[in-house]
Parts: C-alpha cells; sequence; structure tokens
C-alpha cells in the first residue's frame, strides 16, 4: 500500500472575487478570525500525515513563504516578553526544516497548470492537492478517507459535496456511477456547466488525491474553459486508464474564495471560540436589531 506523502498547495491565483484586498495580499493569507487560510490546509494536511508540503506560488506571494518562515525577530520579542503561548503555538503550526517547497507557477494559467508546475518536484509518488479557499473542518479529515480509497483503487480520488442545482456552473460537476459505502465511481465530468447541461449535483471540491500520471495527461491538456489549463479536462482524459473515484464531503466547508462563505467561516468559527463567542453573538444580536 503506497501511503500519499505529498500535498501540493496551489496558491498563484489572482484571487480577483477579494480586490483589492487581494492586491498585495495573498488570498490565502486573508484569516479566518486569527488563522490564514492557507494555515488551516496545511494543519488539515499534517493530520492525516502528510510531510513533504509543495506551495505553487506566484508574484506577489511572497508572504506566504515568510509565513511558514521561522520570524527570529518577532520570536526572540514574544520570547523577552513572556509571550509563552504565542510563541509555542507559532513554533507548533511551523513545518520542520526541508518539509516545504516552492516553485513558481509565473502566470495565472489555472488551476492544471498550476499542479503541473510542480511535477518535478513530485516525482512518481501519489500525492494530494489541497485548495485552501476551500476551508474544511472535521475531527478526521475527508482527505483521509480519499487516501484510504486511493490504496485500495490505486486511482484518482476527489473529494465532492452536493450543490445547489443553480449553482453548478461554479464547479466541476461529476457523473456518478456505482456508489459504495466509501466512494462513488465517477463516469465523466464537467466543467462548471449550466444547470440544465449538469450530470448531477456533485461539486469537486478543493481536494484531490492524484495519480503521478496525471502530470503527463497535464503536460498535453489545452486551455479549457476560461482559457484555463483546467484539472477537471486532464481527470476526464485519464478516465479510460485510471480508476476515478469520488468521496463524499464529511464535515463542515466554507468557500472561502466567495465574500459570503468568507464572512460564514468567520462568524461561526468565531462564536464557536471560547474567549470569543459570548460577545460575537452580542454583537451580532445588537447588530441585526439597529438594523431593523
Ligand atoms: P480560484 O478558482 O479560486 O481562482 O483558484 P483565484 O484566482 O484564486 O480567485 P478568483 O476566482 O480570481 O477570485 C482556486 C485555487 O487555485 C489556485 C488559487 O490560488 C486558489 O488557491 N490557482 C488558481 C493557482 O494556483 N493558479 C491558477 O492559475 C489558478
Amino acid at each position: 500500500m503506497t501511503t500519499v506523502r505529498t500535498a501540493v498547495f496551489p496558491v498563484a491565483g489572482l484571487g480577483t472575487r477579494f480586490l483589492p484586498a487581494t492586491k498585495s495580499i495573498p488570498k490565502e493569507l486573508l484569516p479566518i478570525v486569527d488563522r490564514p487560510l492557507i494555515q488551516y490546509a496545511v494543519d488539515e494536511a499534517r493530520a492525516v500525515g502528510i510531510e513533504n508540503l509543495i506551495f505553487v506560488t506566484g508574484r506577489g506571494k511572497g508572504a506566504i513563504e515568510d509565513h511558514f518562515d521561522i520570524s527570529y525577530e518577532l520570536e526572540t520579542t514574544l520570547a523577552e516578553r513572556n509571550k509563552t503561548s504565542e510563541l509555542e503555538e507559532l513554533r507548533r503550526l511551523r513545518p520542520g526544516p526541508g518539509q516545504v517547497a516552492y516553485v513558481r507557477q509565473m502566470q495565472p494559467l489555472g488551476l492544471g497548470h498550476a499542479v503541473w508546475c510542480a511535477r518535478h518536484l513530485i516525482g512518481n509518488e501519489p500525492f494530494a492537492v489541497l485548495l485552501a479557499d476551500e476551508l474544511i473542518l472535521a475531527d478526521t479529515p475527508p482527505l483521509a478517507d480519499m487516501i484510504a480509497i486511493h490504496a485500495e483503487t490505486q486511482g484518482n480520488v476527489v473529494l465532492v459535496d452536493e450543490v445547489p442545482m443553480e449553482s453548478t456552473n461554479n464547479y466541476g460537476i461529476i457523473r456518478p456511477g456505482v456508489e459504495t459505502n466509501a466512494s462513488i465511481e465517477i463516469t465523466s465530468v464537467v466543467e462548471k456547466p449550466d444547470p440544465a447541461d449538469a450530470p448531477s449535483n456533485l461539486a469537486i471540491i478543493g481536494r484531490y488525491i492524484l495519480e503521478p500520471t496525471i502530470m503527463d495527461i497535464l503536460g498535453t491538456t489545452a486551455q479549457g474553459t476560461g482559457g484555463e489549463i483546467q484539472l477537471t479536462d486532464a481527470l476526464l482524459a485519464s478516465i479510460s486508464d485510471t480508476p476515478f473515484h469520488a468521496v463524499r464531503m464529511t464535515g463542515e466547508r466554507y468557500d472561502c474564495g466567495s465574500k459570503l462563505g468568507f464572512i460564514e467561516a468567520t462568524l461561526h468559527l468565531a462564536l464557536r471560540r471560547e474567549d470569543l463567542g459570548e460577545d460575537v453573538q452580542l454583537m451580532i444580536d445588537g447588530l441585526a436589531q439597529r438594523e431593523n
């Protein structure tokens, strides 16, 4: 059984839905309460035993590298001021030396192209892809189930969630085949179909376990929807010789690439925090009264 040791985090997108905030701040560093989106994704990968983290970055994304590096000045100052818990938290969240690698996409030509840019770092092993703007919270990340299905099928595995039929044109949508308790066979995928053409309402949502053979296909995949090289197109092209399955989403998911999803995640996580929850609830009630 091959375990999945490496995760790719594509973080080179322009984040146009969050302009002007994302003009100089990477979308992936926008915080939900006090933790950047990318940190949640990295924690999720490490929680399922993934050790090697590859970031596909672009211009203006250097702050992501700083985020996962040691900040000597900050840490020295925290130590001098006896801010022990803050210091320990920073150290706990930081991957170890040599566990992180960065590669530049140079041009934001789409998710498929971003993944392909990591090909030399991946080599000949299966790997995970995590999109940080899909924030997933679960006691056991669904990535663990996906890795188990990959071990069984030796094929490509994606995470899917049911979405409202009217929003199929925002996602890659699968055509489901046989479903078992653990997974759904995928017979086809359509990128961003109109609701009338959508083969189901099961959307691929930002977590993938991929066979390394996908890299060869990505290398020859033409630009698709929106002029971008789509990962979905490459997955579809590999369907004839690589098993392809979906795992259903478990836990909670927030689409933090959209403003509404981002605000929902912020409110929900703040409400849950012991140090903030009650005050945030009072604040929301007060705001609601003021607006009525
Ligand atoms: P999105 O489709 O959300 O695109 O990418 P985006 O550019 O980040 O945001 P909008 O739509 O303009 O607001 C999903 C993930 O894929 C990465 C993004 O950084 C994000 O994490 N991505 C996308 C790349 O790394 N390269 C690309 O060319 C496109």
